[in-house]
Protein backbone atom coordinates (compact mmCIF):
# COMPACT_ATOMS: atom_id res chain seq x y z
CA UNK A 1 0.00 0.00 0.00
CA UNK A 2 1.31 3.67 -0.69
CA UNK A 3 2.09 6.27 1.71
CA UNK A 4 -1.15 8.00 1.62
CA UNK A 5 -3.16 4.61 2.63
CA UNK A 6 -5.70 5.85 4.78
CA UNK A 7 -6.28 3.71 8.33
CA UNK A 8 -9.64 2.11 8.12
CA UNK A 9 -10.41 3.36 11.68
CA UNK A 10 -9.56 7.20 10.95
CA UNK A 11 -12.45 6.95 7.91
CA UNK A 12 -15.11 4.83 9.84
CA UNK A 13 -15.33 7.09 12.87
CA UNK A 14 -18.70 7.43 15.17
CA UNK A 15 -19.55 11.16 13.00
CA UNK A 16 -19.48 8.74 9.49
CA UNK A 17 -21.93 5.72 10.91
CA UNK A 18 -24.31 8.49 11.56
CA UNK A 19 -23.44 10.42 8.12
CA UNK A 20 -20.65 9.24 6.19
CA UNK A 21 -21.63 11.64 3.10
CA UNK A 22 -19.03 14.58 4.30
CA UNK A 23 -16.42 12.07 4.47
CA UNK A 24 -17.54 10.53 0.67
CA UNK A 25 -17.26 13.96 -0.98
CA UNK A 26 -14.14 14.51 0.74
CA UNK A 27 -12.56 11.59 -0.66
CA UNK A 28 -14.23 12.05 -3.92
CA UNK A 29 -12.33 15.26 -4.17
CA UNK A 30 -8.87 14.50 -2.41
CA UNK A 31 -8.51 10.87 -3.08
CA UNK A 32 -11.17 9.67 -5.67
CA UNK A 33 -9.46 6.37 -5.93
CA UNK A 34 -8.17 5.71 -1.88
CA UNK A 35 -6.20 3.10 -0.60
CA UNK A 36 -7.11 2.02 2.65
CA UNK A 37 -5.61 -0.35 5.42
CA UNK A 38 -6.99 -2.24 7.98
CA UNK A 39 -6.24 -4.86 10.25
CA UNK A 40 -8.23 -7.38 8.52
CA UNK A 41 -7.58 -7.04 4.42
CA UNK A 42 -6.66 -3.82 3.21
CA UNK A 43 -8.45 -1.92 -0.13
CA UNK A 44 -9.18 0.61 -2.59
CA UNK A 45 -12.01 2.42 -2.39
CA UNK A 46 -13.32 4.31 -5.49
CA UNK A 47 -15.47 7.09 -5.14
CA UNK A 48 -16.69 9.23 -8.20
CA UNK A 49 -19.73 8.23 -9.96
CA UNK A 50 -18.12 7.52 -13.61
CA UNK A 51 -15.13 5.50 -11.57
CA UNK A 52 -17.64 3.71 -10.19
CA UNK A 53 -19.85 3.18 -12.90
CA UNK A 54 -16.46 1.69 -14.96
CA UNK A 55 -15.10 -0.44 -12.32
CA UNK A 56 -18.58 -2.35 -11.69
CA UNK A 57 -18.02 -3.00 -16.10
CA UNK A 58 -14.43 -3.98 -15.92
CA UNK A 59 -13.69 -7.46 -16.22
CA UNK A 60 -10.19 -7.09 -14.75
CA UNK A 61 -11.94 -6.70 -11.53
CA UNK A 62 -12.75 -10.03 -10.75
CA UNK A 63 -15.59 -11.49 -8.33
CA UNK A 64 -13.87 -14.66 -8.09
CA UNK A 65 -12.98 -14.64 -4.83
CA UNK A 66 -11.87 -18.33 -4.90
CA UNK A 67 -8.64 -18.16 -7.08
CA UNK A 68 -4.88 -17.89 -5.75
CA UNK A 69 -4.88 -15.11 -3.16
CA UNK A 70 -7.50 -16.89 -0.16
CA UNK A 71 -9.32 -13.80 -0.68
CA UNK A 72 -12.80 -15.00 0.56
CA UNK A 73 -11.10 -16.46 3.84
CA UNK A 74 -9.18 -13.08 4.50
CA UNK A 75 -12.56 -11.07 4.16
CA UNK A 76 -15.55 -13.40 5.45
CA UNK A 77 -13.36 -15.95 7.32
CA UNK A 78 -14.02 -19.36 7.69
CA UNK A 79 -17.44 -21.25 7.36
CA UNK A 80 -18.25 -19.05 4.90
CA UNK A 81 -17.24 -20.86 2.10
CA UNK A 82 -20.30 -23.72 1.53
CA UNK A 83 -22.62 -20.38 1.51
CA UNK A 84 -20.91 -18.45 -0.85
CA UNK A 85 -20.21 -20.48 -4.22
CA UNK A 86 -22.88 -18.23 -6.15
CA UNK A 87 -23.13 -15.99 -9.02
CA UNK A 88 -22.20 -12.92 -6.79
CA UNK A 89 -18.63 -14.33 -6.33
CA UNK A 90 -18.30 -15.86 -9.88
CA UNK A 91 -17.10 -13.83 -13.54
CA UNK A 92 -18.76 -15.25 -16.57
CA UNK A 93 -19.12 -17.69 -18.06
CA UNK A 94 -19.86 -19.48 -14.21
CA UNK A 95 -21.33 -16.58 -13.18
CA UNK A 96 -23.84 -16.62 -16.84
CA UNK A 97 -24.64 -19.88 -15.92
CA UNK A 98 -25.86 -19.01 -12.30
CA UNK A 99 -27.59 -16.46 -12.46
CA UNK A 100 -29.31 -17.55 -15.49
CA UNK A 101 -31.24 -20.73 -13.58
CA UNK A 102 -31.95 -18.22 -10.68
CA UNK A 103 -33.19 -15.90 -12.79
CA UNK A 104 -36.31 -17.94 -13.91
CA UNK A 105 -37.55 -17.70 -10.56
CA UNK A 106 -37.60 -14.35 -10.93
CA UNK A 107 -40.03 -13.93 -14.02
CA UNK A 108 -42.26 -10.87 -14.44
CA UNK A 109 -45.49 -13.02 -14.52
CA UNK A 110 -44.44 -14.99 -11.13
CA UNK A 111 -43.63 -12.00 -9.62
CA UNK A 112 -46.42 -10.11 -10.31
CA UNK A 113 -48.70 -12.70 -9.22
CA UNK A 114 -46.94 -12.09 -5.43
CA UNK A 115 -47.80 -8.37 -5.30
CA UNK A 116 -51.23 -9.77 -3.48
CA UNK A 117 -49.35 -11.55 -0.85
CA UNK A 118 -46.63 -9.01 -0.30
CA UNK A 119 -49.65 -6.43 0.41
CA UNK A 120 -51.62 -8.92 2.84
CA UNK A 121 -48.27 -9.31 5.04
CA UNK A 122 -47.50 -5.46 4.97
CA UNK A 123 -51.22 -5.52 6.52
CA UNK A 124 -50.92 -7.97 8.84
CA UNK A 125 -47.28 -6.47 10.21
CA UNK A 126 -49.47 -3.05 10.46
CA UNK A 127 -52.31 -4.47 12.19
CA UNK A 128 -50.27 -5.33 14.63
CA UNK A 129 -49.08 -2.02 15.76
CA UNK A 130 -51.37 0.06 14.71
CA UNK A 131 -52.80 0.30 17.79
CA UNK A 132 -50.55 1.19 20.12
CA UNK A 133 -49.23 4.47 18.64
CA UNK A 134 -45.39 3.62 18.67
CA UNK A 135 -43.13 0.99 17.93
CA UNK A 136 -39.68 -0.29 16.86
CA UNK A 137 -39.91 0.11 13.15
CA UNK A 138 -37.11 -2.38 12.87
CA UNK A 139 -38.07 -4.96 14.68
CA UNK A 140 -41.76 -4.52 13.82
CA UNK A 141 -41.54 -3.84 10.40
CA UNK A 142 -38.82 -3.18 7.98
CA UNK A 143 -37.13 -6.61 9.30
CA UNK A 144 -39.77 -8.70 9.29
CA UNK A 145 -41.75 -7.76 6.15
CA UNK A 146 -38.95 -8.66 3.55
CA UNK A 147 -38.22 -12.11 5.55
CA UNK A 148 -41.18 -13.26 5.36
CA UNK A 149 -41.63 -12.58 1.89
CA UNK A 150 -38.59 -14.37 0.56
CA UNK A 151 -39.26 -16.96 3.29
CA UNK A 152 -42.47 -17.37 0.89
CA UNK A 153 -40.45 -17.37 -2.46
CA UNK A 154 -37.53 -19.97 -1.09
CA UNK A 155 -40.40 -22.19 0.39
CA UNK A 156 -39.01 -21.88 4.56
CA UNK A 157 -41.84 -23.25 6.53
CA UNK A 158 -43.08 -21.02 8.70
CA UNK A 159 -42.00 -22.14 11.77
CA UNK A 160 -38.50 -21.70 11.33
CA UNK A 161 -38.68 -18.49 10.21
CA UNK A 162 -38.15 -16.12 12.74
CA UNK A 163 -35.13 -18.89 13.58
CA UNK A 164 -33.56 -18.13 10.43
CA UNK A 165 -33.97 -13.97 10.79
CA UNK A 166 -32.31 -14.06 14.14
CA UNK A 167 -29.26 -16.00 12.96
CA UNK A 168 -28.92 -13.57 9.73
CA UNK A 169 -29.54 -10.90 12.14
CA UNK A 170 -26.11 -11.98 13.76
CA UNK A 171 -24.40 -11.40 11.16
CA UNK A 172 -26.01 -8.01 9.74
CA UNK A 173 -25.31 -6.79 13.24
CA UNK A 174 -21.84 -8.10 13.45
CA UNK A 175 -19.73 -5.39 15.32
CA UNK A 176 -22.82 -3.93 17.71
CA UNK A 177 -23.29 -6.47 19.69
CA UNK A 178 -20.56 -4.83 22.37
CA UNK A 179 -19.63 -8.07 22.77
CA UNK A 180 -15.27 -8.32 22.65
CA UNK A 181 -14.14 -8.98 18.60
CA UNK A 182 -12.95 -12.49 19.39
CA UNK A 183 -16.18 -13.25 20.49
CA UNK A 184 -18.34 -11.67 17.82
CA UNK A 185 -15.84 -13.29 15.29
CA UNK A 186 -16.91 -16.96 16.84
CA UNK A 187 -20.48 -15.72 16.46
CA UNK A 188 -20.71 -14.72 13.43
CA UNK A 189 -19.10 -18.06 12.17
CA UNK A 190 -21.52 -20.06 14.69
CA UNK A 191 -24.50 -18.08 12.55
CA UNK A 192 -22.95 -18.98 8.92
CA UNK A 193 -22.64 -22.81 10.51
CA UNK A 194 -25.76 -22.84 11.50
CA UNK A 195 -27.58 -21.44 8.09
CA UNK A 196 -25.37 -23.95 6.56
CA UNK A 197 -26.70 -26.27 8.12
CA UNK A 198 -30.40 -25.20 8.17
CA UNK A 199 -29.74 -24.62 4.24
CA UNK A 200 -28.57 -28.30 3.67
CA UNK A 201 -31.38 -29.45 5.42
CA UNK A 202 -34.21 -27.12 3.50
CA UNK A 203 -32.77 -28.67 0.39
CA UNK A 204 -32.92 -32.35 1.93
CA UNK A 205 -36.14 -31.59 2.50
CA UNK A 206 -37.37 -30.21 -0.77
CA UNK A 207 -35.72 -33.01 -2.35
CA UNK A 208 -38.47 -35.87 -0.43
CA UNK A 209 -41.29 -33.38 -0.73
CA UNK A 210 -40.86 -30.65 -3.39
CA UNK A 211 -43.13 -27.54 -3.78
CA UNK A 212 -43.89 -24.29 -5.62
CA UNK A 213 -40.90 -22.59 -4.72
CA UNK A 214 -37.39 -21.57 -5.58
CA UNK A 215 -35.39 -23.77 -3.56
CA UNK A 216 -37.33 -26.84 -4.76
CA UNK A 217 -36.69 -25.49 -8.72
CA UNK A 218 -33.03 -25.09 -8.28
CA UNK A 219 -32.96 -28.35 -6.34
CA UNK A 220 -34.88 -29.86 -9.94
CA UNK A 221 -31.72 -27.85 -11.84
CA UNK A 222 -29.59 -29.45 -9.23
CA UNK A 223 -30.82 -33.07 -9.95
CA UNK A 224 -32.70 -33.24 -13.23
CA UNK A 225 -30.69 -31.05 -15.05
CA UNK A 226 -27.02 -31.45 -13.78
CA UNK A 227 -26.52 -27.68 -13.90
CA UNK A 228 -25.90 -26.77 -10.54
CA UNK A 229 -23.95 -28.72 -8.17
CA UNK A 230 -24.81 -29.54 -4.46
CA UNK A 231 -22.59 -26.96 -3.19
CA UNK A 232 -24.08 -24.03 -5.81
CA UNK A 233 -27.48 -24.94 -4.56
CA UNK A 234 -26.85 -25.14 -0.69
CA UNK A 235 -24.98 -21.46 -1.69
CA UNK A 236 -27.25 -20.27 -3.83
CA UNK A 237 -30.16 -20.80 -1.46
CA UNK A 238 -27.98 -18.44 0.93
CA UNK A 239 -27.27 -15.44 -1.40
CA UNK A 240 -31.28 -15.39 -2.41
CA UNK A 241 -32.27 -15.56 1.78
CA UNK A 242 -29.41 -12.69 3.00
CA UNK A 243 -29.45 -10.57 -0.11
CA UNK A 244 -33.40 -10.72 -0.31
CA UNK A 245 -33.76 -9.60 3.21
CA UNK A 246 -31.32 -7.87 4.13
CA UNK A 247 -30.84 -5.31 2.02
CA UNK A 248 -34.41 -4.59 1.85
CA UNK A 249 -34.94 -4.08 5.40
CA UNK A 250 -32.59 -1.63 5.35
CA UNK A 251 -33.90 0.31 2.63
CA UNK A 252 -37.50 0.83 4.22
CA UNK A 253 -35.56 1.70 7.63
CA UNK A 254 -33.12 3.98 5.84
CA UNK A 255 -35.87 5.49 3.36
CA UNK A 256 -38.45 6.44 6.37
CA UNK A 257 -35.79 8.01 8.60
CA UNK A 258 -34.91 9.99 5.56
CA UNK A 259 -38.39 11.19 4.94
CA UNK A 260 -39.63 11.77 8.55
CA UNK A 261 -36.26 14.32 8.83
CA UNK A 262 -37.45 16.11 5.45
CA UNK A 263 -40.83 16.78 6.27
CA UNK A 264 -42.05 18.77 2.96
CA UNK A 265 -40.62 15.82 1.29
CA UNK A 266 -42.59 13.77 3.09
CA UNK A 267 -45.86 15.74 2.78
CA UNK A 268 -45.61 15.50 -1.01
CA UNK A 269 -45.56 12.42 -0.86
CA UNK A 270 -48.66 11.93 1.20
CA UNK A 271 -50.42 14.49 -1.12
CA UNK A 272 -49.37 13.03 -4.76
CA UNK A 273 -49.01 8.43 -4.02
CA UNK A 274 -48.48 8.79 -8.01
CA UNK A 275 -44.41 10.08 -6.79
CA UNK A 276 -44.44 6.50 -5.12
CA UNK A 277 -41.92 4.81 -7.60
CA UNK A 278 -39.93 7.50 -8.76
CA UNK A 279 -39.70 8.54 -4.89
CA UNK A 280 -38.41 4.55 -4.17
CA UNK A 281 -35.42 5.38 -6.72
CA UNK A 282 -34.45 8.93 -5.37
CA UNK A 283 -34.64 7.37 -1.62
CA UNK A 284 -32.27 4.73 -2.89
CA UNK A 285 -29.87 7.18 -4.51
CA UNK A 286 -30.40 9.40 -1.38
CA UNK A 287 -29.30 6.73 1.22
CA UNK A 288 -28.90 3.42 0.00
CA UNK A 289 -28.56 -0.09 2.32
CA UNK A 290 -25.34 -1.15 0.60
CA UNK A 291 -22.60 1.17 0.86
CA UNK A 292 -19.98 -0.47 -0.80
CA UNK A 293 -20.20 -3.10 -3.80
CA UNK A 294 -19.43 -6.42 -2.87
CA UNK A 295 -15.47 -6.54 -2.94
CA UNK A 296 -13.77 -7.20 -6.55
CA UNK A 297 -10.36 -8.24 -6.93
CA UNK A 298 -7.75 -6.72 -9.41
CA UNK A 299 -7.02 -9.69 -11.83
CA UNK A 300 -3.99 -7.68 -13.40
CA UNK A 301 -2.69 -3.70 -12.20
CA UNK A 302 -5.06 -1.45 -13.33
CA UNK A 303 -5.14 2.44 -13.43
CA UNK A 304 -8.63 4.79 -12.46
CA UNK A 305 -7.76 8.60 -11.73
CA UNK A 306 -3.68 7.83 -12.20
CA UNK A 307 -3.89 5.60 -9.07
CA UNK A 308 -2.29 2.39 -10.16
CA UNK A 309 -4.31 -0.71 -8.42
CA UNK A 310 -1.66 -3.46 -8.27
CA UNK A 311 -2.64 -6.96 -9.10
CA UNK A 312 -4.55 -8.83 -5.96
CA UNK A 313 -5.53 -5.84 -4.58
CA UNK A 314 -9.61 -5.78 -3.24
CA UNK A 315 -11.47 -3.03 -4.80
CA UNK A 316 -14.63 -1.45 -3.39
CA UNK A 317 -16.77 0.44 -5.42
CA UNK A 318 -18.43 2.90 -2.94
CA UNK A 319 -22.09 3.05 -4.80
CA UNK A 320 -23.28 5.54 -1.75
CA UNK A 321 -20.65 7.92 -2.40
CA UNK A 322 -20.94 7.42 -6.35
CA UNK A 323 -24.78 8.27 -6.10
CA UNK A 324 -23.51 11.54 -4.38
CA UNK A 325 -21.76 12.82 -6.67
CA UNK A 326 -22.35 16.38 -8.18
CA UNK A 327 -20.80 15.50 -11.00
CA UNK A 328 -23.99 13.31 -11.81
CA UNK A 329 -26.23 14.59 -9.56
CA UNK A 330 -27.35 18.18 -9.41
CA UNK A 331 -27.39 19.37 -5.34
CA UNK A 332 -26.56 15.64 -5.07
CA UNK A 333 -26.89 16.05 -0.99
CA UNK A 334 -30.56 17.17 -1.17
CA UNK A 335 -33.33 14.89 -0.75
CA UNK A 336 -35.76 15.34 -3.83
CA UNK A 337 -38.59 13.01 -4.79
CA UNK A 338 -39.31 14.90 -8.22
CA UNK A 339 -36.08 14.37 -9.62
CA UNK A 340 -35.74 12.48 -12.93
CA UNK A 341 -35.50 8.87 -12.34
CA UNK A 342 -32.05 9.50 -13.01
CA UNK A 343 -29.07 6.36 -13.46
CA UNK A 344 -28.26 5.89 -9.99
CA UNK A 345 -25.89 2.88 -9.18
CA UNK A 346 -28.05 1.59 -5.88
CA UNK A 347 -28.65 -1.62 -7.43
CA UNK A 348 -25.59 -1.93 -8.99
CA UNK A 349 -24.54 -2.28 -12.89
CA UNK A 350 -22.81 -4.54 -15.10
CA UNK A 351 -23.28 -8.21 -14.98
CA UNK A 352 -24.04 -8.54 -11.16
CA UNK A 353 -26.94 -5.64 -11.48
CA UNK A 354 -29.72 -6.47 -8.55
CA UNK A 355 -31.47 -9.81 -9.95
CA UNK A 356 -34.00 -9.10 -6.97
CA UNK A 357 -34.83 -5.61 -8.50
CA UNK A 358 -38.63 -6.14 -9.03
CA UNK A 359 -38.69 -7.62 -5.67
CA UNK A 360 -37.28 -5.23 -3.98
CA UNK A 361 -39.06 -2.34 -5.81
CA UNK A 362 -42.37 -3.55 -5.07
CA UNK A 363 -41.54 -4.50 -1.73
CA UNK A 364 -40.67 -0.93 -0.64
CA UNK A 365 -43.71 1.00 -2.74
CA UNK A 366 -46.11 -1.66 -0.90
CA UNK A 367 -44.20 -1.39 2.42
CA UNK A 368 -43.74 2.37 2.79
CA UNK A 369 -46.71 3.44 0.46
CA UNK A 370 -48.99 1.64 3.06
CA UNK A 371 -46.75 2.56 6.38
CA UNK A 372 -47.48 6.45 5.22
CA UNK A 373 -51.30 5.34 4.94
CA UNK A 374 -51.91 3.83 7.86
CA UNK A 375 -49.95 5.60 10.46
CA UNK A 376 -50.96 9.03 10.63
CA UNK A 377 -48.78 11.95 12.78
CA UNK A 378 -45.61 9.15 11.81
CA UNK A 379 -42.61 10.59 13.46
CA UNK A 380 -39.29 9.59 14.95
CA UNK A 381 -39.52 9.04 18.30
CA UNK A 382 -35.85 10.11 19.23
CA UNK A 383 -33.84 13.03 17.59
CA UNK A 384 -31.95 11.48 14.75
CA UNK A 385 -28.77 11.56 15.76
CA UNK A 386 -29.49 9.09 18.97
CA UNK A 387 -30.71 6.22 16.68
CA UNK A 388 -28.88 3.28 17.05
CA UNK A 389 -26.76 2.59 13.67
CA UNK A 390 -25.46 -0.46 12.50
CA UNK A 391 -21.04 0.31 12.51
CA UNK A 392 -19.52 2.83 10.50
CA UNK A 393 -17.17 -0.21 9.30
CA UNK A 394 -20.38 -2.29 8.85
CA UNK A 395 -21.01 -3.79 4.78
CA UNK A 396 -24.36 -2.44 5.43
CA UNK A 397 -25.78 1.01 6.27
CA UNK A 398 -28.80 0.14 8.05
CA UNK A 399 -30.64 0.86 11.50
CA UNK A 400 -30.67 -1.15 15.09
CA UNK A 401 -33.50 0.04 16.11
CA UNK A 402 -36.28 2.67 14.50
CA UNK A 403 -38.30 3.91 17.25
CA UNK A 404 -41.62 5.87 16.21
CA UNK A 405 -44.93 7.47 17.13
CA UNK A 406 -48.04 7.82 15.40
CA UNK A 407 -51.47 8.49 16.17
CA UNK A 408 -53.33 5.77 17.41
C1 LIG B 1 -33.56 -2.37 -1.78
C2 LIG B 1 -33.18 -3.62 -1.87
C3 LIG B 1 -31.98 -4.09 -2.63
C4 LIG B 1 -30.84 -3.41 -2.98
C5 LIG B 1 -30.48 -1.98 -2.68
C6 LIG B 1 -29.99 -4.34 -3.69
C7 LIG B 1 -28.76 -4.02 -4.21
C8 LIG B 1 -27.96 -4.89 -4.92
C9 LIG B 1 -26.69 -4.54 -5.50
C10 LIG B 1 -26.01 -3.17 -5.40
C11 LIG B 1 -26.20 -5.64 -6.12
C12 LIG B 1 -24.88 -5.75 -6.89
C13 LIG B 1 -23.75 -6.07 -5.93
C14 LIG B 1 -22.38 -6.04 -6.59
O1 LIG B 1 -22.23 -5.80 -7.80
O2 LIG B 1 -21.43 -6.26 -5.83
C15 LIG B 1 -27.17 -6.70 -5.92
C16 LIG B 1 -27.02 -7.99 -6.40
C17 LIG B 1 -27.93 -8.99 -6.15
N1 LIG B 1 -29.17 -8.86 -5.54
FE1 LIG B 1 -29.97 -7.20 -4.76
N2 LIG B 1 -30.63 -5.56 -3.76
C18 LIG B 1 -31.84 -5.44 -3.14
C19 LIG B 1 -32.81 -6.42 -3.00
C20 LIG B 1 -32.70 -7.70 -3.49
C21 LIG B 1 -33.73 -8.71 -3.39
C22 LIG B 1 -35.12 -8.52 -2.79
C23 LIG B 1 -33.22 -9.84 -3.94
C24 LIG B 1 -33.97 -11.14 -4.09
C25 LIG B 1 -33.62 -12.25 -3.67
C26 LIG B 1 -31.86 -9.55 -4.39
C27 LIG B 1 -31.01 -10.43 -5.00
C28 LIG B 1 -29.77 -10.10 -5.52
C29 LIG B 1 -28.89 -11.08 -6.15
C30 LIG B 1 -29.18 -12.57 -6.35
C31 LIG B 1 -27.74 -10.38 -6.54
C32 LIG B 1 -26.50 -10.95 -7.26
C33 LIG B 1 -26.63 -10.74 -8.75
C34 LIG B 1 -25.42 -11.23 -9.52
O3 LIG B 1 -24.35 -11.45 -8.95
O4 LIG B 1 -25.57 -11.40 -10.75
N3 LIG B 1 -31.59 -8.23 -4.10
N4 LIG B 1 -28.24 -6.21 -5.21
Amino acid sequence: MTENAVPAAELYTDEFAVDPYPAFAKLRVDSPVCPVTSPRFDSYLITRYDDAKAALMDPRLSKDLYGPGQHFLRIFGPNSEGLNKNMLNSDPPEHSRLRQITSRAFAPRRLEALRPRIAEIVAGLLDRIVPDGHADLMRDFAIPLPMMVIGELLGIPDKDRQTVLEWTQVIRESGSSGRPPAEEKARVQEAQAWLHGYLTELVAAKRIRPGDDMVSMLVAACDEEGVLSERELVSTTFLLLFAGHQTTADFIGNATVALLTNPAQLDLLRATPDLLPQAIEELLRFDGPLPVASPRIATEEVEYQGVRIPEGSIVGVVINSANHDPAQFEDADRLDLCRERGPHLGFGHGVHYCLGVSLARMEAQIGIGELLRRLPGLALAVPPEELRRLPAASPFRGLIELPVRFTA
